[in-house]
């Protein structure tokens, strides 16, 4: 008999099994993971090549930016030139060392909503291959802990280049609504979280060491973890920001007057002649850093923003040359997701006119014309991919009143469709009565059943009917045997139910007489 096993020596076995798998479990390679992280590898290592080895001229990336991004002939200059400057000081870098001179690019952009800044800075870093990060500055203020948020952008960054650091090292942080973290001096108890994260930012914006693993982060402890299991020590990898791009935008409203008081004022003040009127338009353009400051930035902030971008409203004029010009244009979207259901569409100039006209009056920019096409194309989504249509030309009356449009172009479709049915019921008549030598005709009222049932069951006309009929060439037979015609006629009866009628034909035919044939 076996000895009864003593629970504490149980345990310590067990415990020596699962270090002896866990050893074997870390250590051991696998060749199928290790081929897939050396192509990883590759891949981003063909990416950074191209990177580093960039080589576009500041009318090259404005002729780029050209292609997408529809008027803001300014800011495309003053972005592309800051861009290559940036990236040109990148690749220098790497081949010859830091240079104490070079001043960062990074960029102020200023602009009311939906006319493109985001466009512009997303073209951008696709263009040049860098991984770019979006975020909202007001994140930032909300919770509080603004070190550490700020930091985030930049290990995301990270994410965003799969893992490259190098290559993160070297994208683009875009950070909107940069106008909500102003802290204006003039406002009693000065709002200190705005210019706490002004601050935050200031660091990461020059040059600043953000480690990988967040310390606050579960996930990043048991990385460590694992790497001190397998290599007897641990790392703390450091993402340098010196050569991230930093570009920050909003619609900074309020500025505009700030800056016309300013102008004024010096005019007043060192001429006799009225003032001189600013359209309004131009006032961004006539902004110092002095009305940043006044708006309620930090001096040293705004300071490192040396780069101002002015994105202009867009008139209806832009927003239709938007839609028929800029590869980037909405309408191949829905061009691409109508072909998905083999659908082609087309554009009436005058439809474009007219979208453009909508949403110029929502006035929230290029944003305007998703407003309006969403509206028009909603129930044209949903209803056209199941119907037969197979293309279609969106008009001026469509833009204005979608569902009436939608209704008549499937009444159409439906009319064509009728036409169809009618033409194979036709020729199914003529097959059958060839076939079976007993000539038969559907009347008007059986035509129309055929057709409903057609449309609503979305079936084939003929094998429907060869079903429906599949008595009837016997049938006939008998009842032609009794009572001899040209031709039989079937109504609306033989299709909702063919046998019970055929079955009735039959005994009235042979009791009572034929029932009543046209
Ligand atoms: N100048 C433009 N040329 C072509 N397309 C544009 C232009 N401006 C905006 N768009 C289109 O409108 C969309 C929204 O614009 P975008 O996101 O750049 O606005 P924004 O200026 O960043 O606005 P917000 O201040 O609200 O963030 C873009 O994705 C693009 O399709
Ligand atoms: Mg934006």
């Amino acid at each position: 008999m076996a000895e009864p096993r003593d629970p504490n020596q149980a345990q310590r076995d067990m415990m020596e099994n699962m270090r002896r798998m866990m050893s074997q479990f870390g250590t051991r390679p696998d060749p199928q993971a290790e081929r897939v992280r050396e192509q990883e590898e590759e891949k981003q290592r063909q990416k950074r090549k191209e990177v580093l080895s960039f080589d576009l001229k500041p009318k090259d990336v404005k002729k780029y930016l050209d292609r997408y991004v529809i008027k803001q002939e300014d800011a495309k200059r003053v972005l592309a030139t800051a861009v290559c400057d940036h990236y040109n000081h990148v690749k220098r870098q790497r081949e010859k060392g830091k240079s104490r001179h070079y001043v960062k690019q990074n960029v102020l952009m200023l602009g009311k909503t939906g006319v493109g800044k985001t466009f512009l800075i997303r073209s951008l870093s696709e263009l040049i291959g860098v991984p770019f990060i979006k975020a909202d500055a007001t994140k930032f203020s909300e919770t509080g802990y603004v070190g550490g948020d700020v930091d985030d952008l930049v290990r995301d960054l990270v994410h965003k280049a799969d893992g490259d650091m190098e290559l993160a090292e070297c994208g683009m942080i875009y950070i909107d609504e940069i106008d909500k973290i102003a802290a204006p001096s003039n406002v009693q108890g000065r709002d200190v979280s705005g210019s706490g994260v002004q601050r935050g930012l200031l660091k990461i914006m020059e040059e600043t060491e953000v480690p990988l693993r967040n310390p606050q982060d579960i996930q990043s402890q048991i990385q460590s973890l694992v790497e001190f299991q397998q290599k007897g020590k641990t790392t703390r990898p450091m993402i340098n920001t010196r050569n991230i791009l930093f570009i920050v935008s909003g619609a900074f409203e309020g500025l505009a007057a700030i800056t016309e008081k300013r102008v004024k004022s010096l005019e007043i003040g060192f001429s006799s002649s009225a003032p001189k009127h600013i359209p309004k338009e131009d006032l961004f353009r006539a902004s110092k850093t002095e009305d940043f400051i006044q708006f309620g930035f930090e001096p040293e902030f705004i300071g490192r923003l040396p780069v101002r971008v002015i994105c202009d409203p867009l008139s209806a004029q832009d927003l239709y040359t938007i839609l028929t010009v800029s590869e980037g244009s909405i309408l191949r979207q829905y061009e691409e997701s109508f072909r998905a259901y083999g659908i082609e569409i087309q554009f009436n100039d005058d439809a474009l006119w007219e979208i453009a006209k909508r949403a110029s009056n929502e006035g929230t920019g290029a944003r305007g014309l998703v407003t309006i096409c969403e509206k028009i194309f909603r129930d044209l989504k949903y209803e056209l991919p199941s119907s037969r249509l197979k293309s279609f030309r969106l008009t001026r009356e469509m833009v204005a009143s979608p569902k009436k449009g939608m209704e008549e172009l499937l009444q159409e479709e439906r009319e064509e469709k009728i036409r169809e049915i009618e033409l194979e019921i036709t020729e199914f008549e003529k097959i059958f009565s060839d076939k079976n030598g007993i000539a038969i005709e559907f009347d008007p009222k059986g035509r129309r059943a055929i057709q409903e049932h057609v449309l609503e069951e979305s079936v084939q006309v003929k094998p429907f009917l060869e079903n429906l009929l599949s008595n009837y060439p016997h049938g006939l037979e008998l009842i032609r045997k009794k009572e001899p015609r040209h031709k039989y006629v079937l109504n609306q009866d033989v299709v909702k139910d063919p046998n019970h009628f055929l079955e009735e034909w039959i005994k009235n035919t042979y009791e009572t007489g034929p029932i009543k044939q046209r």
